[in-house]
């Protein structure tokens, strides 16, 4: 064919049936409107490219003809309804007909799949893991009785981690912070065996962060295809299966006894793939969050001093109530270890209220559910819901939402005060902790490790925020929203913590 010919094709057939595709294509026409962001084939890969400008985009658009602005859209095979609005929200946190599991297996890709970790090909092993285990299990070891018994471990981890930092330095609170979170989340959904093994635990964080950082959209949405991404978390993910593995065997093996998470499984009688996938899931479910929000809380608090001053006040007032008399002569770090478990859990609500609003500001993305009824659903607005199909809620959407929450960028913990109660504007206002049918799980534990965190940390340190050159900063980077998950500050965005032990 000559150049001419294959011009005149490509003007005469490819062109226009390349706009053709690109026209907005509804699945079903009772859905949602469809997208006008659209790649011919492929669908709305906006999703993956700046998913919070996209969904603000689309939302407004929709609004602007007067619907609620939920939409739909194509990823590959996939079909996605994006809800919006007060309705949309209440349908998607509360029906009890969305698969919560389903969502996620689907499109999130930042945790260890069965087929990455090899737990699907597992032969006789009948007791296979279900998300109902996954969660009889978690519920069981985050219990207050064994948060109190852990508190011990908690404490001088913690303790332990700040040591190693020294009398004066500089650091990453998204190195030392957060390996810290990974620790005390071993120690409370995994073994001593990591916990106890610095190698071990260097190693198994490294796989999980690496893991996390091969979710592209490639691995998302074709997870055959062997890519470079794809290669890595296989071989990450069967890495990570065979530490955990070797581990439970030596213990099933020797009939060692230690008082931790993995034994309790042991003695229930769990088989090897629930083990392992609790344990893959339990690290990944704890770290993920939490991690990310008790080094960002630091920061926060490093440029704003009035409520680094109040944290402070609060944790001088806990310990003036808690710790007896003939104590209070003791660093205020010393008398932090004489707080009982019902201190550390009530009564810190100022560091509380800081996590919240470290939450709406970071946990970036979609919520995601699932279709898989095995028939068409109906909102409660009478949009219909295929078969099959995936539903993708922008929690910037509300947490976002200048109307509920003013400046909406800006870390404000006193937004949640009762003279200001934003968070109880409008129903499912605040979703950071999940709501209605799929609360988190770990809430308990998460709050308890940060108030432990933060307080030590204070207690300890005086300190600055401070840029790549060592400049004291007045104000955190802004924080880029088209993030799929909370994540590690890069580039332009990075800060550290210039700290100097307190002199009291
Ligand atoms: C700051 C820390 C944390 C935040 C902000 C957080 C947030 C959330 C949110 C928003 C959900 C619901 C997601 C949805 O509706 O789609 C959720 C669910 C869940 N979280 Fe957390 N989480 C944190 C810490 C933890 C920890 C430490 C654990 C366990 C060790 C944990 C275990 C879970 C589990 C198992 C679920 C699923 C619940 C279900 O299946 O119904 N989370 N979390």
């Amino acid at each position: 064919m000559s150049w001419l010919n294959f011009a005149l094709l490509t003007v005469l057939v490819l062109v226009p049936a390349l706009l053709l595709i690109k026209q907005p294509t509804p699945f079903d026409p009772h859905s949602p409107p469809p997208a006008e962001s659209r790649v011919p084939l492929i669908g709305s890969l906006d999703f993956f490219w700046r998913r919070w400008d996209w969904f603000a985009e689309e939302k407004h658009r929709l609004q602007q003809q007067g619907s609620s602005g939920a939409f739909s859209f194509w990823l590959a095979g996939w079909k996605v309804v994006a809800p919006a609005g007060i309705k949309g929200r209440e349908y998607f946190f509360s029906s009890s007909q969305l698969d919560f599991d389903g969502g996620y297996a689907a499109l999130f890709g930042q945790g260890p799949r069965l087929e990455d970790i090899g737990t699907d090909k597992m032969e006789g092993d009948a007791n296979q893991a279900t998300p109902q285990h996954f969660s009889k299990r978690i519920i069981a070891l985050l219990k207050g009785g064994r948060l109190g018994a852990a508190l011990p471990a908690l404490i001088s981890d913690t303790k332990a981690r700040l040591d190693e930092l020294g009398e004066e330095g500089t650091t990453n609170p998204f190195d030392s912070i957060y390996s810290l979170v990974f620790l005390l989340t071993v120690r409370i959904v995994g073994c001593r065996d990591i916990a106890e093994d610095r190698k071990t635990l260097d190693l198994v964080l490294k796989l999980f962060n690496d893991i996390e950082k091969s979710a592209t959209m490639t691995t998302i949405l074709f997870p055959w295809f062997p890519g470079p991404a794809k290669i890595k978390r296989t071989i990450s993910a069967g890495r990570l299966y065979m530490i955990l593995k070797k581990i439970v065997d030596e213990r099933k093996k020797n009939g060692t006894t230690a008082q931790d998470p993995l034994q309790y499984l042991i003695d229930e009688g769990d088989s090897m793939v629930q083990i392992i996938e609790f344990l893959i899931g339990g690290l990944f479910a704890g770290l993920i969050n939490s991690g990310i929000n008790a080094a960002f809380i630091l920061c926060h608090l490093g440029v704003t001093p009035e409520w680094k001053f109040k944290v402070l006040d609060e944790i001088r007032t806990v310990c003036s109530r808690h710790v007896p008399a003939e104590h209070h002569h003791l660093p205020l770090t010393k008398q932090l270890e004489l707080l009982p478990i019902e201190a550390w859990e009530n009564d810190f609500p100022m560091i509380d209220l800081c996590l919240k609003d470290s939450i709406r500001i970071h946990l970036h993305g979609a919520a995601l559910r699932r279709n898989l009824t095995g028939k068409d659903l109906k909102t409660n607005e009478g949009d219909v819901i295929p078969d099959g199909a995936l539903l993708a809620y922008h929690l910037d959407e509300i947490h976002q939402d200048p109307e509920i929450y003013p400046e909406p960028t800006k870390w404000d913990p006193a937004r949640y005060l009762p003279e200001r109660a934003e968070d109880k504007k409008a129903p499912f206002a605040y979703v950071g902790w999940g709501a209605g049918r799929h609360p988190c799980l770990g809430m308990r534990f998460a709050k308890l490790e940060n108030n432990v965190i933060v307080a030590f940390f204070l207690a300890r340190f005086e300190y600055d925020v401070v840029d790549a050159e060592g400049e004291k900063r007045s104000d955190l980077p802004p924080v880029d929203r088209n993030q799929h998950s909370a994540h590690k500050p890069e580039g332009a965005e990075r800060v550290w913590l210039k700290y100097k032990a307190r002199k009291e």
